[in-house]
């Protein structure tokens, strides 16, 4: 399998949607309830696309296997130099062949040109495959919440877990937009 990556578009905005649709009812993936509609997908790739990566990885026949993208840790401006990512693979797609790899490479790659910091993943801490697959990029686990969530009737705890992008320590830039 030939893998590229590209920067999303508004009109990936419905396979998005499907992609994110099939985990929904999953407690250990995600806490979210209801998949959002296709228009606020297609708004949410407009807007990330100003500030931060938002990448598809498609097959040689132009299948989307998964996507990546970022957004503010914490609204308030002392925090803009940190970025929380999603990174989900299609249900279909294949395991440990390296696709979230590839994707989160280029991911971290551009938040560090554009001046980003860290790199945030939260996840749910019975995701087994997403806690080990961000072990193998380096991310340290930095805080648990135990039961921070209740679905489907089951409290559920998240795991933080952050990576430096590698140009920490100096008197921070303001980050630059996204710009392919
Ligand atoms: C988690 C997920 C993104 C991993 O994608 P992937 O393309 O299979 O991951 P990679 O092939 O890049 O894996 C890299 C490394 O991560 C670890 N890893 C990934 N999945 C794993 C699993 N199921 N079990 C154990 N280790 C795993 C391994 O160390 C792996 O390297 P190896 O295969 O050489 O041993 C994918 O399973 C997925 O989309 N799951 C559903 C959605 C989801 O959970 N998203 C994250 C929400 S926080």
């Amino acid at each position: 399998m030939e893998l590229r990556i590209r920067t999303a578009v508004p009109d990936d905005a419905e396979t998005v949607h499907d992609i994110y649709g099939a985990y929904v009812d999953s407690e250990h993936i995600t806490f979210t309830e209801k998949n959002p509609d296709v228009s606020e997908y297609r708004e949410k790739i407009r807007k990330t696309l100003k500030k931060y990566p938002f990448y598809i990885a498609e097959d040689e026949n132009g299948k989307v296997l998964g996507y990546i993208y970022g957004a503010p840790l914490r609204p308030h401006d002392a925090y803009k130099w940190n970025v929380e990512s999603t990174i989900v693979l299609a249900p279909d797609a294949p395991r440990r062949q390296g696709i979230a790899t590839a994707l989160y490479s280029r991911f971290m790659e551009k938040l560090s040109e554009q001046g980003y910091r860290y790199v945030y993943a939260v996840i749910v801490d019975t995701n087994d495959a997403s806690i080990a697959l961000h072990d193998s990029l380096g991310f340290k686990e930095v805080g648990h919440f135990y039961n921070a969530g209740y679905k489907r009737g089951k409290w559920k705890g998240i795991v933080w877990m952050q990576k430096p992008l590698g140009n920490a320590g100096d008197e921070p830039k303001e980050p630059l937009p996204f710009l392919e």
